[in-house]
């Protein structure tokens, strides 16, 4: 198994272990609801879409018979999910506490697009591994 791979399974159950205390500190203090979208987005960006890819990365090239495309573009895409993730969830909760410094909303929306790069990258090599003619890396 990948080390990428390994990666994304372990962060992905990390995420769902935070995400499920944070779940249950907001069933028992309302005023934890401020940080619904840091549970939302641990459980959703966090473990369900890092068991994915983990598990896609592992599967899918094997169900097409292929070698994934680029397993350095897999490796990159595992930091900056994680990067994109836990600064997009840093800086909005920042920026929920003190909207008075500008720079957390921009830096949240600079973090969320990191995340956005990281998915493009996952459709990209998944894309060029699975229609691929050839052996891949
Ligand atoms: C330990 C298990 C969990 C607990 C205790 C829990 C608890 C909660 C609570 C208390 C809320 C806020 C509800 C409200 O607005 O009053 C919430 C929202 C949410 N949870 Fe969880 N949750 C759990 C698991 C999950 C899982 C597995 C997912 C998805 C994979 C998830 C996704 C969401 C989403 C998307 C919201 C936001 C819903 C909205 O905006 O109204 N949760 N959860």
């Amino acid at each position: 198994m990948d080390r990428f791979v390994k990666n994304f399974i372990f962060m992905s159950i990390v995420y769902l272990v935070l995400a499920s205390f944070l779940g249950v500190a907001m069933l028992l203090d309302s005023d934890m609801l401020a940080w619904k979208f840091v549970h939302s987005h641990l459980m959703l960006l966090g473990w369900v879409s890092m068991m994915i890819y983990g598990v896609g990365y592992h599967i899918l090239p094997r169900f097409a018979g292929r070698l994934l495309k680029s397993k350095a573009m897999a490796e990159v895409q595992f930091w900056l999910a994680n990067a994109g993730l836990t600064g997009m969830l840093l800086f909005y909760m920042l920026d929920r506490y003190h909207p008075e410094t500008a720079a957390y909303k921009s830096l949240s929306g600079l973090f969320g697009g990191l995340e956005v790069v990281s998915i493009a990258l996952f459709f990209y090599n998944l894309v060029a591994t699975v229609y691929s003619k050839g052996e891949g890396e």
